[in-house]
């Protein structure tokens, strides 16, 4: 069916940190976003767009002198104010963590003082996951032992004495999140956290047989089977922070039902206000379509030209020992690899689309940058080329 969703992009800086390399490093509470400039446009067929500007934060870093100065050890002032830490470093060396899919992060954490017996626990906070914590590792400064689905993937980096960081490796999608290192010595046990953030992209997903057919773990599966997963709020929020503005409701990872607007218009709901819009936690046997959250992958994706049927793209990939890419694949292309190709392709789900990242009038006239659907086309037309993904 057609869609009537909208995509507009907003140009602006985001007090977003600054970058080196593999990963960037973000203090969250600098926040210095100032919209400089502003256009927007409507396109009728899918496709997201993002166009991101970083600019340089001036850090100011809160000195741990400051927080350090005399204030006596008082458990029970506790959580509000920022307490005196006398074994780990506080502010951590960084709050956040940034990476795509597949690489390696150190998660900081320096002791301050190096006491003669303790032991390090690193945890991961799941906020849907009660009662036993997530533990990964747990050191005793000599020998060390790891736990979970994270502990194969987790070491410590241990660079000097005083170093208790985590290593983790080859990120997966699932990994972003926050994460406490606690060290524990005599009665003390005092703890830094640490959030994990995967790089990647939001993309709305439909149903081929159309608008709003997908519960809630039907959407989760959808996401998988498209090389993703159910993106999470703080996903869906950065994604319209960057541009995304969508006009069907969709699933998100914790249950709740949203969707974000950038330009209200009445055919998207009667509220006035720009933002995420959320029907709240939905019965999960409810009907809409899904956000998903994808990023960087290890393989690549090419273009086939022809005019092929669903069947003859599908041979067409397999010839060339590769098969037909899932949507997933195709948007990390456009957003990691800055993909860009003017030509409708058969992608493994028997959708048409095309990722343009430089907008030009004759693919399609819209001035926006995304990865454009021409939905689901009957499999027998011979008009498209094909996607194709190599691993
Ligand atoms: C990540 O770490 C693994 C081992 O833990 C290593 O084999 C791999 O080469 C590393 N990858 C990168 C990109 O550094």
């Amino acid at each position: 069916m057609s869609s009537r969703s909208q995509v507009s992009a907003l140009s602006f800086f985001v007090a977003e940190s600054f970058s080196s390399g593999l990963f960037s490093i973000s203090f969250s509470l600098v926040s210095v976003g100032v919209i400089v400039t502003f256009y927007c446009f409507n396109l009728v067929g899918a496709g997201a767009t993002s166009i991101v500007m970083k600019c340089l934060v001036t850090l100011l870093l809160t000195s741990s002198c400051i927080a350090s100065s005399s204030a006596p050890d008082s458990p029970n002032k506790a959580a509000a104010a920022p307490r005196t830490l006398k074994y780990l470093l506080e502010p951590p060396v960084y709050a956040e963590v940034v990476a795509p899919r597949g690489e390696n992060v150190t998660l900081p954490c320096i002791l301050r003082a190096n006491p003669s017996q303790y032991t390090v626990k690193w945890t991961k906070m799941e906020v849907e996951k009660v009662g036993p914590e997530n533990i990964i590792i747990i050191s005793n400064g000599r020998a060390c032992k790891r736990y979970g689905h994270l502990g194969p993937r987790a070491s410590l980096r241990k660079a000097h004495v005083l170093d208790a960081s985590l290593q983790l490796s080859r990120l997966e999608l699932e990994d972003g999140g926050r994460y406490r290192c606690q060290l524990i010595h005599d009665l003390h046990d005092e703890s830094v956290f640490i959030s994990l953030r995967i790089e990647g992209v939001v993309f709305p997903y439909q149903s081929k047989n159309g608008r709003y057919r997908f519960t809630y773990t039907e959407a989760k599966q959808a996401c998988e089977e498209q090389d993703g997963r159910l993106a999470s709020q703080e996903q869906l929020y950065r994604a319209w922070t960057e541009g995304l503005d969508w006009c069907n409701a969709g699933w998100l990872w914790d249950g709740t039902v949203q969707y974000p607007i950038i330009v209200p218009r009445p055919a998207c709901g009667l509220e006035t206000f720009s933002g995420l819009r959320s029907y709240g936690s939905k019965d999960k046997e409810h009907h809409f379509d899904a956000f998903c959250f994808t990023s960087q992958t290890s393989g690549s994706v090419f273009f086939l030209s022809g005019s092929f049927s669903f069947q003859q793209a599908e041979n067409a990939c397999r010839h060339q020992g590769a098969q037909l890419a899932l949507v997933g694949q195709l948007y990390a292309a456009w957003r990691f690899r800055k993909y860009d190709r003017c030509d409708g392709g058969w992608l493994k789900d028997g959708s048409v689309r095309f990722p343009i990242n430089n907008p030009r009038r004759r693919c399609g006239g819209l001035p926006a940058a995304g990865v454009r659907s021409l939905g689901f086309p009957d499999k027998a037309a011979h008009l498209y080329g094909a996607y194709c993904y190599n691993s």
